[in-house]
């Protein structure tokens, strides 16, 4: 990995943005990776504007590496003012952008919030309480699928 990239993943997770549930969300997408065992939730809130329906706010909760971490970061700040259909064609590499190229083993953080932004999307609004994104936080829905988890705070 770059140091310009490492140095900006660093900042990302030192001060995520967006960092955690939204009670008002109107859609919810959550993904897992089965290789890593990484999860991301994200939440996304829209709004009306030039009667276009667009995305208002996007938050995230992760069990994740710090590169998945930091690629949600600066993925739900390009996502405010798309609408869905543009959200909808923005690839892991996109959403990644701000942060630089990733390297190929990484590429896989990147494609686990694509994951949760496509799950979210999919279809347009999908309700809260579909059994799929039940529990209000990640933390829950681990917690409820009886997996043990340890969370570790800088
Ligand atoms: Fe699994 Fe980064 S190592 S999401």
């Amino acid at each position: 990995m770059s140091d310009n990239l490492e140095a900006k993943i660093e900042q990302a997770i030192r001060n995520p943005q967006n960092l955690g549930e939204m009670k008002d969300a109107d859609a919810v997408g959550t993904v897992g990776n089965a290789d890593c065992g990484d999860m991301l939730r994200m939440w996304i809130k829209f709004k009306e504007e030039n009667g276009r329906k667009i995305i208002d706010r996007a938050t995230f909760q992760s069990f994740g590496c710090q590169t998945a971490i930091a690629v949600a970061s600066v993925a739900t700040e390009l996502l405010k003012g798309k609408t869905t259909e543009e959200a909808k064609m923005m690839s892991g590499e996109d959403l990644a952008a701000p942060l630089g190229a990733l390297p190929p083993v990484k590429i896989h953080c990147a494609q686990l919030v694509e994951g949760a932004l496509r799950n979210a999307l999919a279809p347009e609004t999908q309700p809260i309480s579909d059994g799929r994104n039940d529990a209000s936080t990640l933390l829950q829905q681990m917690s409820s699928a009886g997996k043990k988890v340890k969370v570790v705070l800088d």
